[in-house]
């Protein structure tokens, strides 16, 4: 039998990332509202049931807590929480760069696993990247924002970190030069936004069903002396594409890095 995912969950901070996980959870069913208590610096619209306040409530702890802050709170939020979670069974963060090591050294819990979503999640269609020990109820409880993975090696997950958590930001940019160029060359913007964001939609469907690589399926609708190779021969003139995203996901990479420098203190 499958684990079940955790039932009494407490979060703190749920702003744009944790709350499109909470209102996806609430959504498929995998948590009760009434179970979930968020800490936060005011009170904000959140999902109906879901109760929040300044400091958690008395009585027993949750099975799980999960930092949905920025990184840079971390110190505030252990000075100011620490100890009253003291001993909760599971501790998740989903704060960027923020290391294992580094949460263990303030939060006292019986597993810590880091947990890098993207803002899809929000329809089903996320990534969920986990760091630490395998656990089945943390996986019943990502499984319906979307692809689960697990990272072994935590040095990998600033790179995990800039590829799908940043990825969207990527792709949006993306889908935006894609339209403006349809625009510099004579469509309406709002069709050629239309039309640029019905292709990459398309796109991804199909090559998350198709049995190649996206590297083959670029071939397959590019035959030679075609319109799309003409296209693709501009992408991949000295990898021009590659080179980009490469320096792209460096910058993003390294970025990951020093907050995780600066959290370890
Ligand atoms: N955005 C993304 O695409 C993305 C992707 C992956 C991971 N992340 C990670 O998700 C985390 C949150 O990012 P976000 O974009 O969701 O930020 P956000 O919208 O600014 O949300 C931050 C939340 O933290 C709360 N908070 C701040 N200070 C607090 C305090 N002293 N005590 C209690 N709660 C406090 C805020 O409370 P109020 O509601 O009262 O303001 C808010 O609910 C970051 O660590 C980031 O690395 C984000």
């Amino acid at each position: 039998m499958s684990a079940a995912p955790p039932a009494r969950l407490w979060l703190v901070g749920c702003g744009n990332m944790a709350g499109a996980m909470l209102r996806r959870w609430i959504e498929t069913g995998t948590i009760d509202p009434t179970n979930v208590f968020v800490v936060n610096r005011q009170d904000r619209e959140l999902p109906e049931g879901v109760r929040q306040g300044r400091a958690f409530p008395e009585g027993p702890l949750p099975d799980a807590v999960m930092l949905g802050m920025k990184p840079q709170q971390l110190d505030l939020i252990a000075e100011a929480h620490g100890a009253r979670i003291a001993g909760v069974p599971l501790l998740l963060s989903i704060l960027a760069g923020v290391e294992v090591a580094t949460l263990a050294s303030r939060f006292d819990a019986g597993a810590i696993i880091r947990v890098m979503p993207n803002l899809p999640v929000a329809i089903g269609k996320g990534v969920v990247a986990l760091h630490g020990p395998a656990n089945g109820s943390v996986e019943a409880l990502m499984r319906p924002l979307g692809l689960v993975e697990w990272i072994a090696d935590e040095k990998l997950f600033d790179v995990v970190t800039a590829l799908e958590g940043c990825g969207p930001g990527f792709v949006y940019r993306f889908i935006d030069a894609l339209a403006s160029a349809g625009a510099a060359l004579g469509l309406p913007e709002d069709q050629a936004q239309r039309l640029a964001i019905a292709t990459v939609e398309g796109s991804g469907l199909l090559a998350g069903a198709a049995d190649v690589s996206p590297a083959v399926l670029a071939d397959r609708v590019a035959s030679p002396g075609g319109s799309t190779r003409k296209g693709l021969d501009v992408l991949d003139a000295d990898d021009a594409l590659k080179r980009l995203l490469l320096a792209t996901l460096t910058a993003s990479a390294r970025r990951n890095a020093e907050m995780a420098a600066e959290a370890r203190g």
